[in-house]
Formats: C-alpha cells, structure tokens, sequence
C-alpha cells in the first residue's frame, strides 16, 4: 500500500520553500511528511531550553522524551512526582504541531527504576505485591495524565536479555513479577490510555537473530493472550553496520504478526564506518538503507534518533561506546549543521514513487501558488 500522508500535515508541514528547493534544502520534518514516515529525534526539556528547540521544530514531526518521562524522574522520592520536565517537552511538541512518542513505563534497567526502588522492595513485607501496586499505579497515574496527547507509550522497554533471547533475569520487575508483568503493563496502560498506540520496545534485536526470534515468540505470546499490544519498537542502537534485505525482512515479520513497527532509538556511531575511506559517507548510506527499509514496509510507521546533534549523544557517555568518543551518530553536527547523513535521508524521503492524491493536489496548489496564480485579485469596486 502506498504511504499517504494526511492532506492536513501537508498542507500544513510542508512549507513552500521546502518543495521549490532543491533536496539539500528542504528539511527533513518536509520530506517526511511528503514520504508518511514519521521521523522524530529523541531530546528532553533541558536540551530545548539550551537552544536545541528551533532546530528540532524545523527538522523533526516528531519527539520522544529522551529521559523525561522515565519513572526515575518523574517520582525521584518516593510518592513525590515532579512533571516539570515531561510536562514542558509535551508543551513545546503540541505547540510546534509535533507528535509525541511516550518513554517509558517499565523498564528495569539504566534509569528507568527510580534509585529508592529496590531499597523500598526490600522493606516490604511482600516485595512481589509492593511492586506490583507500584506499578500499575505509575502507569495509571503517567498515562492518565498524558491521556489523548501521547501518540504511542514504549510501554514496556527491553523485557529481554541484552544479547540472548530469554527474559531479563535481573529486571526487578522479571524478579518479583515473572514474565507476566508484561502482560499487566499493557492492560494497565490501555485502561489509562485508550487512545495511545502501545509499543514494547527491544534493543539490539536488528543485528542478533536469535534474539530477534525470542522476540517474535514473546510477541505471538502476548498477542495469543489478547494482550492490547499495538506494535513494536526496534531501538537501532547498531553494534554492526546495518543490513538493509535483514532489515526489512525483520520489519516485515513483524508486520507480519499484524503489528506495526518504529525504529525507535537510531544511532549509527562512526566506529562502524572507521575502516572505510570516507567514514561519514559510509554512514549516509548507511543511515539511507535504514530509512529504505521502513519505507518498503508500509507497517513501519517512523524512525527516531536516538538524539538530536553530535554534541548531545548518549554514546559518549556510554560505558562501551565511550571509548570512541567522539561517536558522532546523528543526523546534525555539533554545530547543529546537517551531515552526508541528514542529506542522504532527505534523498531517500523525496525518492518515495508516487506522492498519494493528497500530497499532489498539495504540490499543484503550492506549485500555483509559486507562480502567482493564487493571489486573490484586488477588488475593483
Ligand atoms: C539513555 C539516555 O539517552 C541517557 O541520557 C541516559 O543517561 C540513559 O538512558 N535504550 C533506551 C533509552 O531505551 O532510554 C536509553 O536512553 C538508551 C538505551
């Protein structure tokens, strides 16, 4: 089926300018929004408020709350909430007309447990029960204040090992609620959050195919329990260099399932592309068969990297990645300015064959309106 973008969002994302430019001109939120892809970047309050806001309203339809709306902050003492962050980056996405990408209810490693968690357990006299009323009520209390302004929850992030296919043993939700806690995070975000598309969200499974089949079997589990799953995040935190037939053969067997799928948190660091002549080319292509992957599966709904600029990556201060800092991973320098990547992006976006009917009629009237043809007459009388 081919993507066709809502008239509305042409209309209204893709600027004259934009279209009358050549590709290296256009931005990038403009050619995704001709392609139907949605194409996001991860960022959070503190990096809009240091200057990052224009670039990201200008380059990006889409935000994912990079760390704002983990449980480590939004509850940092227990029974204390504090929504300023998650609160402002919603704010600015609804004021720029960018949809917002939830992260994340549960997860069990990195930040998201709040550092009280396990201390609070291990006062408990039932830590399975403590936890399980902690965590439906997180779920309730964070979805149901979002409600209806969250495009889709990554409701449960990374339930399985980080290079095997089984569970994550030591999640403490795995610990005290077994593998059904899963199961419960969904139904408990549904009922908060009818509107909100719900996402499990893995890492690692585009490189490592036996993890990527323990992956498909939790997800035909669930989907056979009736659990209310909507699709799936592939994070693409590459460790290789990606393989766009692999790929696309793992986005379709997840669409095959009757799932959509998003390319939820992309970085394709240097380090992959070292050995190659021109490194930064070689990302661009590489970055190019990523976006050609989604694109040739029409359940594949976006793609978000996993920030916004080099200067504001993760990876460099990731225990692993660390050493190879600068990792240089994302679309936008450290000045902010675009790379090989961002263009070669843009290409593959404004390469989509066909613009729908919708995307036409808006290229006519946009084209009409270039030459003049619009203008209301003056009146004469
Ligand atoms: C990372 C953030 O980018 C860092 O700022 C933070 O210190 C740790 O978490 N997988 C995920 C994301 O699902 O939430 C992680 O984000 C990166 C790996």
């Amino acid at each position: 089926m081919p993507r066709r973008p809502p008239l509305a969002c042409v209309l209204v994302c893709v600027t004259l300018p934009a279209l009358a430019a050549p590709a290296s001109a256009t931005t990038l939120r403009a050619a995704a929004a001709l392609s139907g892809l949605h194409v996001g970047a991860a960022t959070g309050q503190v990096e809009l408020a240091a200057g990052a806001a224009t670039l990201v309203a200008a380059e990006f339809g889409s935000v994912t709350a990079e760390n704002d709306m983990k449980w480590s902050v939004l509850e940092p003492a227990p029974g204390v909430r504090d929504w300023s962050r998650a609160d402002a980056l919603v704010t600015f996405a609804e004021a720029n007309g960018m949809r917002v990408r939830g992260h994340t209810l549960v997860w069990g490693r990195s930040n998201g447990p709040p550092s009280w968690l396990e201390a609070s357990l291990a006062a408990s006299p039932d830590p399975s029960l403590a936890l399980e009323d902690l965590m439906l009520g997180h779920i309730a209390a964070v979805a149901g204040r979002y409600a209806g302004r969250i495009h889709s929850w990554d409701v449960v992030n990374e339930p399985l090992a980080f290079s095997s296919a089984s569970y994550d043993t030591s999640s403490p939700y795995y610990r005290h609620l077994g593998p059904g806690f899963v199961a419960d995070a969904f139904r408990a975000a549904r009922a908060a959050d009818p509107g909100a598309k719900l996402y499990l969200n893995e890492v690692g499974t585009e490189t490592n195919p036996a993890k990527f089949e323990g992956l498909l079997t939790l997800l035909e589990g669930l989907l056979a329990e009736g659990v209310p799953i909507d699709g799936v995040g592939l994070q693409g935190h590459f460790l290789a260099r990606p393989n766009r037939a692999d790929l696309t053969a793992r986005l379709q067997a997840i669409a095959a399932l009757g799932l959509e799928v998003e390319i939820t948190e992309l970085d394709l660091p240097l380090v992959l592309f070292g050995a190659r002549p021109d490194p930064l080319a070689a990302q661009a292509a590489a970055y190019a068969d990523v976006f050609s992957a989604c694109l040739a599966v029409a359940a594949c709904r976006g793609i978000t990297t996993w920030g916004v600029t080099d200067a504001g990556s993760w990876l460099d201060d990731e225990p692993f990645f660390r050493s190879f800092a600068p990792n240089r991973p994302l679309l936008f320098d450290e000045q902010g300015s675009p790379k090989p990547a961002r263009e070669a992006v843009v290409a593959v976006l404004l390469a989509v064959p066909e613009p729908g009917p919708a995307a036409s009629l808006a290229l006519g009237l946009l084209a009409l309106a270039a030459h003049g043809r619009l203008r209301r007459r003056p009146r004469t009388s």
